[in-house]
């Protein structure tokens, strides 16, 4: 069973009282462990696309099923549980709790799910080399340093599926690359699927494949990389 499955997906929205086409029928499969990822030009519909698999946004048609359920037919109750419980999403700037420190707000993910703290949080920052870092808030760590929060926080409760929209757009070139070289490492680790939009053709070369979106629709290799 894919872990990610979509099917002729459609989405438009209004734009100065016109209808106009995002996404216009997008089909892609994503397995277990599978690391895809993304390029297409600016306004393209990336972060639409990422959205509707994050269950945010809802298609005007088309399927998407996580782990074989359908996930766009739920309501919006249904499609958090989903995402709470079982895909990460990292966004472009950080989205880290401002009035928690870097421990709690990594900790956040597994109380909302009621699983056991245990030595994670500790785990985590050693991981994302953040040791020392837990008890300062956000707005006292570098953009990078944030960056690897918001990595923990996608991953600490184990989800399936991570989602990661341009997740060094906000950094310089050599922070982008360490931290998604960090990001990856991480996910090949825990064996998470992941998604990952970047405008950087080079970073796509530490993927297993390499999807554009264009004109609504994903170019590119649909098969797997051999290796
Ligand atoms: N909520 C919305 N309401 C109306 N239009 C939207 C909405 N969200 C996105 N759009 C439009 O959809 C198109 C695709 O936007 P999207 O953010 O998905 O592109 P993107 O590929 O992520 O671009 P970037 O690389 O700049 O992040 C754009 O024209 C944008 O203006
Ligand atoms: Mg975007």
């Amino acid at each position: 069973m894919e872990l990610l499955e979509v099917n002729a997906l459609h989405k438009s929205f209004v734009q100065a009282e016109q209808q106009v086409p995002v996404i216009r029928g997008v089909d892609m499969t994503l397995a277990a462990g599978e690391v895809v990822v993304l390029l297409g030009r600016s306004g393209g519909g990336k972060s639409t696309l990422l959205n509707l698999m994050a269950g945010i946004e809802t298609p005007d048609s088309g399927d998407i099923r996580f782990q074989g359920e359908p996930f766009a037919e739920l309501d919006d109750r249904g499609r958090t549980l989903i995402r709470r419980r079982r895909i990460g999403v990292i966004f472009q700037f950080f989205n880290l709790v401002p009035t928690l420190t870097v421990a709690e707000n990594l900790q956040l993910p597994l109380q909302l799910n009621r699983q056991p703290l245990g030595g994670r949080v500790d785990a985590m920052l050693e991981a994302l080399g953040l040791v020392g870092l837990g008890q300062r808030f956000p707005e006292q760590l570098s953009g990078g340093e944030q960056q690897r929060v918001a990595i923990g926080r996608a991953l600490i409760h184990s989800p399936p599926l991570l989602l990661a929209d341009e997740p060094t757009g906000s950094l310089d070139a050599s922070s982008a690359e360490q931290v998604v070289k960090l990001l990856i490492e991480q996910v090949r680790v825990g064996g998470h699927g992941l998604l990952l939009v970047t405008h950087n053709a080079e970073l796509a070369a530490l993927g297993d494949r390499t999807l554009i979106l264009e004109e609504g629709r994903l170019k590119g290799a649909p098969e797997r990389k051999l290796s």
